[in-house]
């Protein structure tokens, strides 16, 4: 049933959370109704709940939706966990102000995470040291970290290989902006640039890294197959190309995910 389902929706999974919130919602008040009109007209009992007991309704009833339309597993956590939120801090009665700040920080921190379904998620400095140790030794190179978050990677080569020119580039403003200013505070020789990755010329660089997400890995393959020089490296971490077996997967990381890496033929 549920495979059944889950073919179904060709949403975007955040759209497709808002319309399970209004499924769960419509369905609340629907079962609240039946209640009320069974107790108070046919039974003369007038029955009363804590406004608690609709929000667990609420949550249960999204996270069952979620489940039903084969949503990933963590948005059934998220499903649960909105409702209940959404009620604490209104009991909490926090000034309007700080909810225009979160708005205005997760709007530039996660700014088109809704169309490229790659959100923000820094890589560790193990996974720089990998990455050093997987680019070319033996001549200046020049090399892209496309989505470079808080640009963490591109400083590190940078420093380690200060012949080559890194670059990082990034959409969402807040990470971009925040890379910006490390940069000129560190005098990193690492550039970054505000923009779309899927814009550039990949011919222009001899080695490519990627922390995406799988929604983008196979536009991103089909990207680098076509523009990209022979030799020149492709490596992601974590994310795999399905049916583009890489040339080596690299598993040294605690967390148990993998450096994958292409050479263009
Ligand atoms: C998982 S984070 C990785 C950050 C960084 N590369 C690191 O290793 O710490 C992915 C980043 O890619 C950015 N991103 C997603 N799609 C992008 C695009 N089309 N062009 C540029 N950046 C993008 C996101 O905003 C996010 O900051």
């Amino acid at each position: 049933m549920q495979q059944n389902l889950s073919a179904k929706p060709n949403l975007k999974p955040a759209t497709l959370a808002v319309l399970i919130q209004c499924a769960a919602l419509f369905t609340v008040l629907s079962v609240t109704w039946a209640i009320y009109w069974l107790t108070t007209i046919i039974f003369n009992i007038n029955l009363t709940y804590p406004i608690f007991t609709l929000v667990l309704l609420q949550a249960l009833f999204a996270a069952f939706f979620s489940y039903l339309t084969g949503m990933a597993i963590w948005w059934r956590w998220i499903h649960l966990g909105f409702p209940v939120a959404i009620w604490m801090m209104s009991i909490l009665h926090i000034p309007n102000a700080f909810y225009l700040l979160g708005f205005i920080v997760t709007l530039s921190l996660y700014w088109t995470t809704f169309r490229t379904q790659v959100p923000f998620f820094p890589s560790r400095p193990v996974i720089w040291q990998q990455v050093l140790s997987l680019i070319p030794q033996n001549r200046p190179i020049r090399m892209i970290d496309i989505g470079s978050g808080l640009g963490g990677l591109s400083m590190c080569v940078a420093k380690a290989r200060p012949e080559c020119l890194i670059e990082g580039i990034e959409i969402a403003p807040l990470p971009w902006l925040i890379s910006l200013v490390r940069a000129k505070l560190k005098r990193s020789r690492a550039v970054f640039k505000f923009g779309d990755y899927r814009a550039l010329n990949f011919a222009n660089y001899d080695v490519i890294f990627a922390y995406l997400s799988p929604a983008a890995m196979q536009a991103l393959w089909q990207k680098s197959h076509a523009e990209m020089r022979s030799g020149s490296l492709l490596i992601s971490y974590e994310f795999e190309i399905p049916d583009a077996p890489p040339l080596s997967v690299i598993s040294n990381d605690d967390q148990g995910k993998m450096l994958y890496v292409w050479k263009m033929p």
